[in-house]
């Protein structure tokens, strides 16, 4: 978990974060936020909240934003992140991103950001007739963000991994070109499926069809209620298919004990969908409990929000400007001399 850097023992990197484009779901705490929560622990956390990658899909909708960050900002806190271990702050208030991804912006072709899988699909989920030229780009943008402050992990989705391979081939390539600045992070992939949506397609929080950290207890029973669940079952008793099914995908998640009983029982038709919502219903809002019991503290103390963004904000901007005088001397962008009066030989 350490790394030499300078001769130093220090703390493995990590960034990774979230879009404000809504609350966090229950999806987002199985497959990141819990595992995030650990990694704290261990090593030194940057912890993003991408408000420019906005921009992409949700241009009209800026006024939201805010509202979002602090959701996200809640969500994090209510999860168990903390800003005493980790470092938390909002990407477009670190100015030096923009800068570093202009310089990256010239490292990669067209083509290549073309190839991206995820951005070809969120293209066509956006619907976006002429996609900008930030939203094609934004896996650079992406790269700005986990390469300021040369992190060396990056805990992500599997959607995010084209996004890892990108960042991996800018710092190799700003690595041959110019100097050794970068470390070329890895992604830690959880081995946790994701969990879908209510209505059976990946759940988001943008999507109407996700399960918020911050839903209630009866918002929780109602969305359960209303869930698809196997679509070749049309009556209690017949035969279950829980392989198919998106509420199976919850008991695994939020009733490990009874999971494989459910299946069993699903299978040769000795449970309905509706009592087997209604028991995963009551395990999921078991499960938020706590996250609702914190969220309620935090909420009720925004002066801690305001602290962990300040302290989380000058620590990234420190490690940032630090990034950008590497690279500005590595690329010959510093202009000494020119500065300092001196005479300038031709390079
Ligand atoms: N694209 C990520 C998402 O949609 C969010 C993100 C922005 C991110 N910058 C990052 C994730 C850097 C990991 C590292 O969830």
């Amino acid at each position: 978990m350490r790394v030499k850097k300078n001769g130093k023992e220090m703390k493995k990197r990590i960034l990774t974060g979230d879009r404000p484009t809504g609350p966090l779901h229950i999806g987002t705490y199985v497959g990141s936020l819990e595992k995030r929560v650990r990694l704290q622990e261990e090593y030194d956390c940057f912890f993003i909240i991408a408000d420019y990658q906005v921009l992409t899909d949700h241009l009209k909708e800026t006024k939201k934003t805010e509202y979002f960050i602090k959701q996200v900002l809640l969500d994090w806190l209510s999860a168990g992140l903390d800003p005493e271990k980790s470092s938390f702050f909002i990407q477009s208030q670190i100015p030096e991103i923009a800068e570093l991804t202009m310089y990256f912006s010239m490292m990669v072709t067209l083509a290549r950001l073309q190839r991206n899988p995820t951005v070809k699909e969120e293209m066509k989920a956006a619907g976006v007739k002429g996609t900008s030229y930030g939203f094609l780009g934004y896996p650079i943008s992406q790269a700005a963000d986990i390469l300021i402050v040369r992190s060396d992990l990056v805990p992500v989705g599997e959607d995010q991994l084209p996004h890892v391979e990108q960042t991996r081939e800018i710092a190799r390539k700003f690595n041959g070109i110019f100097r050794e600045v970068f470390p070329v992070p890895e992604a830690l992939v959880g081995n946790v499926a994701r969990l879908s949506g209510l209505d059976g397609h990946k759940m988001g929080k943008s999507n109407d069809n996700a399960i918020y950290l911050k839903d209630t207890a009866t918002e929780v029973r109602q969305k359960v209620g209303m869930a698809i669940t196997d679509p070749a079952r049309i009556k209690a008793s017949e035969k279950g298919h829980p392989d198919i099914c998106n509420v199976y995908k919850y008991h695994l998640a939020f009733n490990k004990a009874e999971a494989p009983d459910i299946e069993n029982d699903c299978r040769n038709g000795r449970v309905g969908c509706v009592a087997c919502k209604k028991n995963v219903a009551e395990k999921i809002n078991t499960f938020l409990v706590p996250i609702r019991e914190r969220r309620a503290f935090f909420e009720a103390r925004p002066s801690i929000i305001k602290e962990a963004l300040k302290g989380g904000y000058e620590r990234t901007l420190k490690e940032s400007r630090e990034t950008l005088s590497l690279v500005r001397e590595a690329m010959h962008f510093d202009y000494r001399d020119l500065l300092n009066g001196e005479k300038i030989v031709a390079g």
